[in-house]
């Protein structure tokens, strides 16, 4: 069983959508420039709210080989909810991923892993696949703690979906220590905790399940050290923030499968 890699940029609170339109048109450009293959490596950007719309005319138009996402999804489906986005208005904008639980919102929004599970379980029931994340701080790690920790994230985080679900949604793990800090986990750290994840899937599920859940790295992905975290066997792809700021840099981390 094959799985295809996912590179994914999470523009995290970047961006306008004049400037989100700069963006999405050279990174066209530069993956045509680079001879991207889009059977070989999937690229998915993750605007905010306000930069999906634009996203969506662009790619769509010029039928750019990119998907995209949203950063969070409501847990509620509609109603008197101020500040929130449902299911259904992303599904409008075609957006094919939901980013759920990034420790972002864990942290500045106190998101449970109850919340998250529930959130996880919206994008599913609106036909869209989410990216469920997960990751220690530096104390667990330290602690030398962070294979059950992730293990107990995203058993909580998934505790209800069924295993045809699982298989086709995207588990991302981002070591919280390693995020915006450009401190990365080495390739061995990454491998380490995406294997694990994926046994506990097999655990939790059966072999079929695990082997084609796709689980990506995140934290200070660059050009520089993205072939070498894609070379380990369970990892499947990255979640990328900085550097999917620059059209170049996410370029080539799209391509790394030419190096
Ligand atoms: P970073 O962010 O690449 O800037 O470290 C990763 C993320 O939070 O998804």
């Amino acid at each position: 069983m094959s799985r295809k890699p996912i590179l994914a940029g999470n523009w995290k609170m970047n961006l306008d959508y004049k400037a989100g339109m700069s963006l999405v048109q050279d990174l066209g450009s530069a993956l045509v420039d680079k001879d991207h293959d889009p059977s070989r490596a999937e690229a998915v950007v993750i605007p905010p709210f306000t930069g999906i719309r634009t996203v969506q005319v662009l790619v769509e138009g010029d039928k750019l080989p990119i998907a995209w996402g949203a950063q969070d999804i409501s847990a509620h489906d509609d109603g008197a909810y101020t500040g929130e986005v449902s299911g259904e208005m992303l599904k409008a904008l075609n957006c094919s991923y939901v980013v759920v639980g990034h420790s972002e919102r864990r942290e500045y929004h106190n998101e449970t892993d109850e919340v998250v599970n529930a959130k996880a379980k919206k994008v599913i029931e609106y036909g869209m696949t989410p990216i469920v994340c997960c990751g220690e701080p530096l104390e667990v790690r330290k602690a030398g703690k962070h294979v059950e920790h992730t293990v107990a994230q995203i058993t909580a985080d998934l505790a209800g979906i069924d295993a045809a679900d699982v298989a086709k949604l995207v588990i991302a793990y981002e070591p919280i220590w390693a995020i915006g800090t450009g401190e990365t986990a080495t390739a061995d750290d990454a491998q380490e905790v995406c294997g694990a994840l994926r046994k506990a899937v097999g655990d939790l599920y059966d072999g079929p399940t695990a082997e084609a859940v796709r689980i990506q790295y995140g934290g200070s992905v660059k050009p520089g050290n993205v072939v070498e975290i894609m070379g380990k066997p369970d990892v499947d792809g990255a979640l990328v923030g900085g550097a999917s700021l620059k059209a170049g840099d996410f370029a080539s981390i799209v391509t790394f499968y030419q190096k």
